[in-house]
């Protein structure tokens, strides 16, 4: 971690009259700048919150939009809830050619399950990293995914 993301992290923890409190805060910094977050973060947060490892790695595993392995460049986050999948989440899913879990052969995007997005009118549901996208149908994902380099 270099110096200017431990300064950010350090302005976050300011914040809070407990530093712990901008745990959530310094992983997403952190996911944001490395794509992911490793155990050496992990362990610096830790130091920085004045908190322990195991602390901070039970709330990146606990907050389902911190990654504790690498990704391809983009997170693609569908929705297997009930109501998207009853609107298209198995065709969605067939189009986007990976299993969940996966990553594409190019590196570009890995595909996650997620519960609910909160948007169950507008099922199916997806999010590519902070852009929701609703009502998608299968023949919309080129022209979605093509938007991400
Ligand atoms: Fe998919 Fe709620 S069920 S957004």
């Amino acid at each position: 971690m270099d110096e200017a993301l431990k300064g950010r992290i350090e302005s976050e923890a300011r914040l809070f009259e407990r530093r712990s409190a901008a745990c959530i805060e310094a992983l997403k910094l952190v996911q944001h700048e490395n794509g992911w977050v490793d155990d050496d973060s992990i362990r610096e947060i830790a130091t920085l919150l004045d908190m322990t490892p195991a602390e901070v790695d039970s709330v990146a595993t606990f907050y389902n939009l911190i990654c504790r392995k690498p990704t391809g460049r983009h997170i693609i986050r569908i929705c297997s809830s009930v109501t998207c999948w009853m609107m298209g989440y198995e065709a969605l899913v067939a189009r986007l050619g990976v299993e969940p879990g996966q990553t594409t052969a190019d590196g570009r995007f890995t595909l996650l399950q997620n519960q609910c997005l909160g948007a169950c009118d507008h099922a199916p549901v997806l999010m590519i990293d902070d852009d929701l996208y609703c009502d998608v149908e299968p023949e919309h994902l080129d022209d979605i995914l093509a938007k991400y380099e």
